[in-house]
């Protein structure tokens, strides 16, 4: 797990950008209560995802207006058709951390001292990481 940001952070409307060092960015959401964190990258190109918007659990990108379950990350509309990568979360206190996928090659406060484990995709877009940060 890795320490996201401050609940505080959370804009009332939108999301909260976490961009560190090479870790790939993440965007966190508050939604009707539930704190959700997803990869901020857009599967279907390089919009940032937290600048899109959220109806009720469709997180619409804000390029092209593909969307995805932003509780699952599976890809609702099209041109989305690969799944988001989501981030379980745990709230401590105010704080919100989040079971980041530490790929190989990436820096930052959380990564374990120990080899970096690999970080596979399928072809599907789904991590096979089974390692936790
Ligand atoms: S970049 Fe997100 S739908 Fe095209």
């Amino acid at each position: 797990m890795i320490f996201l940001c401050m609940l505080s952070d959370i804009p009332a409307s939108g999301a909260k950008r976490i961009a560190r060092g090479p870790r790939p960015a993440v965007a966190v959401f508050l939604v009707d209560g539930t704190i959700h964190a997803t990869a901020d990258k857009c599967t279907h190109g390089t919009a940032l995802l937290s600048r899109g918007k959220v109806e009720g659990n469709r997180l619409i990108c804000p390029l092209h207006q593909g969307s995805f379950d932003i509780r699952t990350g599976e890809a609702i509309d099209l041109p989305c058709d690969e799944k988001l990568e989501v981030y379980a979360v745990e709230l401590r206190g105010e704080e919100i951390w989040a079971a980041v996928i530490d790929c190989p090659g990436m820096a930052g406060p959380a990564r374990p001292a120990r080899p970096a484990p690999q970080c596979a995709r399928s072809k599907r877009g789904r991590s096979t990481n089974t390692t936790s940060a």
